[in-house]
């Protein structure tokens, strides 16, 4: 089959099974850009109550850039990813002051308006001013992924840039919008994410490599696992006057504000884990190990070790090297007050009140 014949088999199916939105009815560039702004998070279903109140308030350009924050917010309210309508906003200025009040037409330049990338540009430049180029998402990538047989992972430039170049042998020039618009309506309907693909109704089916193979499932490739970035910690249980000692975790970063046991970076030996409480402050009269542990976040690892550390003295030093600062809670607050992420789980199995 000729690559032309495959534009004509996927816009005959999008002229019989396109989706009926409300954003095709009327495909003006402002419309458009609009509706591709809402589409970037929020699913199809969700927008279309949204798209139709936005535009009945703020029919235009105009009246985008000159509305209030409070008015254009309340717009979005609940459609969370609050910088996209504010970059609406400000894009609809910049409109007005440098581009008369007209959208530009092509991909390019459309990237110069605030909110608007790659993506984004390459959807309006289609489909509101007929520019041949593919809108690449995730939907795309799927589907030039099956279709080629494409081994490697999606989500790198390479694969993007594969992916423009496959789409643009065949791209059409009479109808390059709602070719796009039939490319991600066979991604939302057909070619389906996670292994679940309908190849029996695809108009692509017989041009599929994937298909023909029967591997249509195993494409796209998992993206290979990014190496978790490994931290060494030694976690402090250090009981003091019948009560525990505890540091509330900086407001920012991993378990940002969460109350956390004491701990030192790195694998701390008996003896240092003595100085390094000394440093807190306490005078150790007994110290005990604990078992390793071990806790996995997305990105990170963190490879535990613990000591159980008896203080007969406590002096809050006032330059002690900890950043955060150390308090001591009762076995009733531990129980009914402070709660600590799991990361810690492990050491809060360990915890053992001793009644003098
Ligand atoms: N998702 C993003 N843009 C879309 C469009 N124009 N039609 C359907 N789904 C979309």
């Amino acid at each position: 089959m000729q690559r032309i014949d495959e534009q004509k088999l996927l816009l005959a199916w999008y002229d019989e099974n396109r989706r009926i939105l409300p954003w095709r009815e009327d495909p003006s560039p402002y419309h458009v850009w609009v509706s591709e702004i809402m589409l970037q998070q929020t699913r199809v279903e969700a927008v279309k109550g949204y798209y139709t109140r936005f535009l009945a308030a703020l029919p235009d350009i105009r009246s985008l850039a000159e509305a209030e924050e409070d008015v254009y917010l309340k717009l979005w309210e609940g459609l969370g990813y609050y910088s996209r309508v504010r970059n609406l906003n400000k894009g609809a200025q910049q409109i007005m002051d440098q581009y008369g009040g007209q959208m530009p037409h092509t991909s390019k330049e459309l990237q110069k308006i605030a909110g608007i990338g790659p993506y984004t540009g390459a959807a309006i430049a289609s489909i509101a001013f007929g520019e041949r180029i593919p809108a690449i998402d995730g939907n795309l990538l799927r589907i030039f992924a099956r279709r080629t047989a494409y081994g490697d992972d999606i989500k790198t430039p390479q694969a993007k840039k594969a992916a423009e170049a496959f789409f643009m042998e065949c791209f059409p020039y009479d109808r390059p919008g709602d070719y796009n618009q039939a490319l991600m309506d066979l991604g939302a309907a057909i070619c389906l994410p996670n292994g679940a693909p309908h190849c029996e109704t695809c108009p692509w089916a017989d041009l599929c490599e994937a298909h023909a193979r029967g591997t249509e499932t195993v494409y796209p490739a998992a993206a290979p696992q990014k190496a978790r970035r490994i931290d060494e910690k030694t976690v402090f249980l250090i009981y003091y006057a019948d009560m525990l000692a505890l540091a509330k975790r900086p407001e920012k970063g991993l378990l940002a504000g969460l109350y956390e046991f004491p701990n030192a970076d790195g694998k701390l030996s008996a003896e240092e884990a003595a100085e390094y409480v000394k440093g807190l402050g306490f005078s150790a009269l007994q110290i005990r190990p604990l078992p390793e542990a071990k806790h996995i976040f997305t990105h990170r690892e963190w490879h535990m070790t613990g000591y159980e550390i008896r203080a007969d003295e406590w002096q809050q030093a006032p330059e002690r090297k900890e950043k955060t600062d150390i308090f001591l809670a009762s076995e009733e607050e531990m129980r009914d007050k402070y709660s600590i992420p799991s990361a810690f789980s492990y050491y809060v199995k360990e915890i053992r009140f001793r009644k003098h």
